[in-house]
Formats: C-alpha cells, structure tokens, sequence
C-alpha cells in the first residue's frame, strides 16, 4: 500500500517538485543558518524582524514575566479565553474602527473558516484566481458556488457578475490585497465599486500587507482610506508581526456569525495567551515607530520593480529555478523555489521577499545572480 505513495513521491522528485524541511541551525532578523553557512534570508515573512529577534523577545518577557501562559487547554467558545484575547480584540476593532474582531489560530484558519462558511448553498463566492490557498480550500468546503476570475482583471469579474449575480442570494467577492506570489496589488477601489452595484459583501486578506502598508500599519485598505468599505478584513500576526494567529475585523453581525458558524474558530484550541500577549505588544508598541523603515522597504521594492516588498523572479522551469536558488545558495542568499501547486504551472519562481533589514546592494546583488543564471 506504501508502494502507492512512494511512487507519487518518486514523480514528484522527477519533476522536481519534492519539498522538504530544511535544517537551519539557527535564524535571526536578518541572517538564517544552515549547518555553518550564514546566509541572507531573502525568503523571510519577518517584514519588520520583530521574529527571531533576541532583544525584542527579552524585552517583552521583561514586560511581561511570568503573567502568560504557554498553553490555552481549550478551544475559546470553551474554556480557552481570558482577558487578553478579548483585549486583542479590542485593540484590532478600534485600530480598523470596526464594531467587532474575531482571532483564529493563525491565517489559514481564519480563511478555511471564514470562506467555508460565510456563504451557504444557493449562494456564490467570486475569487480572484491567485488567492492564496487557504482561501481555495475555505471555498471547497463551503456549499456554495464559487467562481474563480483572472487575476485582477476587475473587467472579467464585472462580466462575470453581470452574468451570474442574479442567479444566486448572497454573494461575496474575495481578494487578497498584496499578492502573496506575485507582489502585485488589488484593484481594492474596484473591488468596492463592483460590490455595492452588484450587491454582494467584499472580503480583503491584507496578510501580507499588515504591518507594512498604511500611515498606522493597517494595510492597503488604510492607504487608500477604505478599510470601512470593506466588509470583512482578514490579517494575520504570523508575517509582519511576528508573532502567531490571525483576526477577523468587520460589524458585529458577520463577526457573530463567524464566532458560531466558522468550523475552523470553533473546534480547536485556542493559541497560548503568551502569544496572543506578544501580537498585542508588538501592535501597540513596535508597530508605531516603524513607518520609516517600512516606507523605505516598499520604496525598495519598488525600485525593482514591484509593487511592494513582495518580488518574483519568474523562471518558468521547475528545475532551473531550483538551479538558481542554488547559485544564490552558493553566494550567501537564501531563497525558495516556489513551484506548482502554490503557483500555475510553467511559472515557477523565486519569490524575494524583503525585510527592513536587507539593503539595496543585497537585493540588487541576488537578482543579478539570479538573472545571470537565467
Ligand atoms: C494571502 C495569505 N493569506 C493567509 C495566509 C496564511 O496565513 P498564516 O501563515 O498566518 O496561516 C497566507 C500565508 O502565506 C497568505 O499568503
């Protein structure tokens, strides 16, 4: 019966789409360590180095000492909530002037719960083909309709909604805000424009852009001075924040809703407060004082050509780009190959992903490696 499995694995080799867990010896805001190589970690989701960074951990146990526990026991509907959560929470829906937030367990749950969810059958759910997926899977687990519209062709989503709004009660419309392969950003004032004439509520999953876009570190949806036209903001705490969970912020409907009906918030655990403790610490005490250094990152970002802190190099083979991470490897820059099914076939890539810590000789250096191997 393994035989099944190992035949599958033994294709996936062949076409080089084997993943594995790499050995990293050790990791901190800039550097990541890999038996004796130090390398720079241009692969990273620690946007802001808040993640593996020694001197913020002591001063949050400082801050803190022994008040949070490491473990929750229970799942929040149970008993796995004090006050903290319920003060995070807080935090979340004042920051976004929403009514209401709700915490999952990290960003994945938030999607599953929330996409499987928020639409039921005789419904419909229009998603932008590269979100992420987590919100895919969300999706397949609802029994709702789902329609899947080319990337950010806000034309092809109108047609679509011309064609088919009518055919369904309620509909929903779901875009992350920063790609998370691509860089590349929504057409958010669209996306609001095309909900409130075809009638349906607007989901935005800032995950990669809490923490980094916005005057206070909200996300796209702040830079652009939407965040009330969205309906149900998703962000995470696992990327910029660096720390673990993810929210829900929108009325206190939908967020009543979610806290009894989304699966993936209801049946498991909740995070250890002390997680929950340092997301709060780092938004209100960290996130503050970083509009410099975030600016300068998305400046740079943009310098090569992206639309955010977020680069893809596309090679296209999933061997040549598995070579040429290995060329930036041998230079002292660690990288990923990002292949199928994370994205579509025949544009695998490398996905650069800046932090505040990397500068523009390092960045302009490892694109220059990459290229000159293409
Ligand atoms: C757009 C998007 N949403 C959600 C997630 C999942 O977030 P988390 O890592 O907190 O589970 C990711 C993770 O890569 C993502 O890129």
């Amino acid at each position: 019966m393994f035989e099944h499995y190992s035949e599958i694995l033994k294709d996936l080799k062949s076409h080089s789409h084997f993943r594995n867990i790499k050995d990293f010896t050790e990791k901190d805001a800039k550097y990541i360590y890999l038996k004796d190589k130090r390398l720079i970690n241009l692969s990273s989701n620690n946007y802001l180095g808040f993640a593996d960074n020694k001197k913020i951990t002591e001063e949050f146990l400082n801050y803190t000492g022994d008040k949070f526990s490491l473990g929750s026991a229970s799942a929040r509907l149970l008993t796995g909530t004090l006050p903290v959560y319920k003060e995070l929470e807080k935090l979340i829906t004042t920051l976004f002037y929403k009514e209401s937030a709700l915490l999952f367990n990290s960003g994945y749950h938030a999607n599953v719960g929330i996409n499987s969810s928020i639409a039921s059958k005789g419904d419909v759910i229009f998603s932008d083909k590269l979100n992420h997926a987590s919100i895919i899977d969300g999706m397949r687990l609802s029994e709702a309709k789902f329609f899947r519209y080319p990337h950010n062709n806000m034309e092809a989503l109108e047609k679509l909604l011309n064609r088919e709004r009518k055919n369904f009660n309620n509909a929903i419309i779901v875009s992350e805000s920063v790609f998370s392969m691509d860089g590349d950003i929504a057409d958010i004032e669209k996306l609001v424009e095309l909900k409130e004439k075809y009638n349906c509520l607007l989901i935005l999953d800032e995950a990669h852009a809490f923490g980094v876009f916005g005057k206070t570190g909200l996300g796209v949806a702040e830079t652009l001075g939407l965040t009330d036209k969205v309906d149900l903001i998703v962000g995470t705490f696992g990327k910029a924040i660096g720390s673990m969970g993810a929210f829900a912020a929108g009325n206190n409907i939908i967020i009543n809703y979610l806290t009894n009906k989304a699966r993936s918030f209801i049946f498991s655990t909740a995070l250890p407060p002390i997680n929950i403790a340092f997301s709060k610490w780092i938004i209100e005490n960290k996130l503050p004082f970083t509009y410099e250094k975030r600016t300068k990152m998305l400046e740079l970002g943009q310098k090569a050509g992206s639309q955010s802190h977020i680069i893809p190099l596309v090679i296209g083979d999933n061997k040549e780009t598995v070579d040429t991470c290995d060329i930036l490897f041998q230079n002292g820059y660690f990288t990923l190959p990002i292949r199928p099914p994370t994205v579509p076939e025949g544009t695998s890539r490398i996905r650069i992903s800046l932090t505040v810590d990397i500068n523009e000789r390092e960045l302009f250096d490892a694109i220059s490696l990459a290229k000159s191997k293409k």
